[in-house]
């Protein structure tokens, strides 16, 4: 790196040359220290608020107190039909067919409902294939699936680990494990902890040439890396919409079926909102699914929860995944280089890029823990990162509002709260 960019005039030389849209977010004030807003490296966790979220989640509050009932027809944006105006900004984030796609619930609970599909077990393929490093939720799913489908989670569980001495999966030895007793594979498709991207399109290829069906946790891949999982061929997938989308804590989540299973003859757990939307108020008591991921539905949505996704997808459909996913690899290679002087701890992310997001996970050395560690950034030096406890330290420059001067904070806040 030029010298120049490591210094803090250097990095606002860099913002100015390579702005982001950090305008259309409400920055948290940082409460103390030397500038007056936080250096948010969070997204991963929670995204910033988009500020049009408040104005338009009002006007759809305020529809139902000028329409009541009425407001399921006639409001701006008529509720009955409401979800469907995320399908397709969410299609297009994830490389899905408007039809494959569906936005509803939260993460974990689409990840039941489309277990019920696809995780079908016999006694010769019954086994699930995880991360050792999964999220606990999908740890615990999965195990949950496996026991209610009559086996023991321990023999149903696949963990994959990294080689010893190795801090990330090699695709070659995640297909290695697809053995003939595999029947669901389900992996993050950028793992939480250690920020690794997965190769999803050759490891669905391995998956299905094993037997098995692929179905891909995109918690920390929507809005951070540039999907395509129809082309993909990817069975199905889900995820959530508060990280790198910025919908906000909880927001409903994503669900993706592709397009050779719909229509098909598989279980599905049903209600009113599974049927089709044509003959759904005939109130007929067999449901008439319709041969698109809205017969993954249950229950009629939540309006006010839908909106902050509606705005906040709208954002990304605005700027386009692969003009942010270029910024993410500008900004996070810029991160990385300034943390090669930092001797708090060693980033454990891949160092490739094509084999990564925007998170840079640190693991740190010596006696402190992550979570002090992410205490004195944010009070003492007004940096917001997360804590893995013991020892994980994951920083997320988002493309949409991080700044190469936020980085810049961080790996100063980092040199002096542990000098070499
Ligand atoms: C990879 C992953 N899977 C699952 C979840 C759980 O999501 P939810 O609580 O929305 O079901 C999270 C939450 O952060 C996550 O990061």
């Amino acid at each position: 790196m030029n010298p120049e960019s490591a210094t803090e005039h250097g990095a606002l030389e860099l913002d100015a040359a390579d702005p982001g849209h950090r305008e259309l977010f409400d920055v948290p004030p940082a409460q103390g220290g030397d500038y007056p807003e936080v250096a948010y490296f969070a997204g991963n966790s929670l995204g910033l608020r988009p500020k049009a979220t408040r104005t338009e989640l009002l006007e759809d509050l305020d529809a139902w107190a000028g329409l009541g009932v009425e407001g399921h027809l006639d409001a701006g944006r008529p509720w009955l039909p409401y979800h469907e105006l995320l399908t397709g900004p969410a299609a297009r984030l994830v490389g899905g067919l408007l039809a494959e796609t569906v936005v509803m619930n939260s993460l974990t609970v689409n990840l039941h409902l489309l277990m019920v599909s696809f995780y079908r077990p016999t006694r010769s393929r019954h086994r699930i294939v995880i991360e050792d490093s999964a999220f606990p939720s999908d740890s615990y799913a999965v195990r949950s699936q496996a026991r209610f489908h009559g086996y023991g989670a321990e023999d149903a569980i696949i963990r994959l680990r990294p080689r010893p001495g190795e801090d990330n999966l090699r695709t070659a030895d995640v297909v290695e494990q697809l053995s003939s007793d595999v029947a669901l594979v389900l992996l993050g498709g950028v793992n939480y902890l250690t920020g690794e991207l997965m190769d999803i399109p050759a490891i669905t290829t391995a998956g299905h040439a094993a037997g098995a069906i692929v179905g891909w946790d995109l918690a920390h891949a929507a809005g951070n890396v540039p999907l395509a999982l129809h082309e993909w061929d990817v069975d199905f997938a889900a995820w959530c919409s508060y990280k790198y989308l910025n919908a906000g804590p909880g927001a409903l989540a994503g669900a993706f079926v592709h397009e050779r299973h719909l229509g098909a003859d598989l279980p599905r757990f049903e209600g009113w909102w599974s049927t089709e939307a044509a003959t759904r108020f005939e109130m007929a008591p067999e449901s008439r699914p319709p041969a698109s991921a809205d017969a993954w539905q249950v229950s009629n949505p939540p309006i006010f929860s839908m909106s902050p996704v509606r705005t906040a997808l709208e954002i990304f459909d605005r700027i386009g995944m692969e003009t942010l996913r270029a910024r993410s690899l500008r900004l996070t290679a810029y991160l990385e280089r300034l943390l090669a002087g930092v001797t708090v701890g060693r980033v454990i992310t891949p160092a490739d890029p094509v084999r990564r997001g925007a998170q840079l996970s640190l693991r740190i050395g010596g006696s402190l823990r992550a979570g002090e560690l992410a205490k004195r950034l944010r009070f003492e030096y007004g940096v917001i990162a997360d804590a893995r406890e013991p020892d994980v330290l994951r920083l997320a420059p988002v493309p949409l509002y991080s700044t190469y001067h936020d980085c810049w904070r961080a790996a100063s806040a980092l040199t002096e709260v542990v000098p070499a």
